[in-house]
């Protein structure tokens, strides 16, 4: 496991309190968001291997999912006791998939290195989640997609319990994302396919229950894909 443990934030350290209180705090299955999205816009492996950045990973349901899909995965988190769980699994399956412990905050991905950046339910505050969804964009390569599901401010207003913080300015909201990742003119970002709120039922670990969550799917403007390289095209299927 590559990272540095001393300099993650208490917010990590209350995660690997969670993570150890049980097998897995957010189950076995990957998010159903990110399939849909891998079948869409990944329908058949392209002719070289693609690459993935899964950002506060967690435990690892996301990054194994895509490993087994053939992508070569990198899994970030500042929970250690949740990275150690990945690496059990993965290495249980003969998956290598490469693990970071770090703080987001402190993590600075290579530029044009991924194929597909994920954050699942990574709540951060607002000025570190800007840097983070920056970083994130220029770590696509072109033609890459980034893709987020996380709750709404709704999950607090409306009292809901399934999941998510009590720190409403940690919480999405929809038009704010798009406003942070939608390429303006001149401008790197996002060609935005999907930036909705929805009522969703979610049924992971400790996620159970109805939810105000957006999702969020997004392609580095065809402005600056390479055509030389070989990327997905968007004539896929459509979600699911
Ligand atoms: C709600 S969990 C979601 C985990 C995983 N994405 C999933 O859906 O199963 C949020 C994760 O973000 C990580 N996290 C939160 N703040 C972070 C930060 N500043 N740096 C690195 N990881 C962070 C936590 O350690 C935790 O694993």
């Amino acid at each position: 496991m590559n990272g540095s443990s001393s300099i993650v934030s208490e917010e990590c350290q209350r995660w690997d309190e969670r993570y150890a209180t049980e097998p897995l705090f957010f189950g076995d299955a990957p998010n159903p968001y990110l399939v849909a999205t891998v079948e869409r816009w990944f329908p058949a492996m392209a002719s070289r291997s693609l690459s993935a950045l899964c950002l506060g990973e967690g435990e690892g349901r996301d990054a194994l999912f895509l490993a087994r899909r053939g992508f070569t995965v990198t899994a970030v988190d500042g929970s250690l006791k949740g990275l150690e769980k990945l690496s059990r699994r993965a290495g249980a399956e003969g998956l290598a998939i490469q693990v970071m412990h770090a703080d987001l905050a402190h993590y600075e991905p290579a530029s044009r290195a991924f194929d597909l950046v994920s954050s699942f339910f990574c709540h951060l505050p607002p000025e570190l989640r800007r840097t983070v969804h920056e970083r994130a964009v220029r770590a696509l390569r072109p033609g890459g997609f980034f893709v987020l599901e996380g709750f709404t401010p709704r999950q607090r207003e409306l009292g809901l319990t399934s999941g998510g913080p009590k720190d409403v300015r940690l919480l999405f909201e929809p038009a704010v994302l798009r406003s942070e990742l939608e390429r303006r003119p001149g401008e790197d970002g996002l060609e935005l396919f999907e930036c909705e709120e929805l009522v969703e039922h979610l049924d992971c670990g400790r996620h159970q229950g109805e939810a105000r969550v957006v999702r969020l799917v997004g392609r580095v403007s065809s402005k600056f894909v390479d055509r030389t390289v070989d990327v997905p095209s968007p004539s896929g299927r459509g979600l699911g």
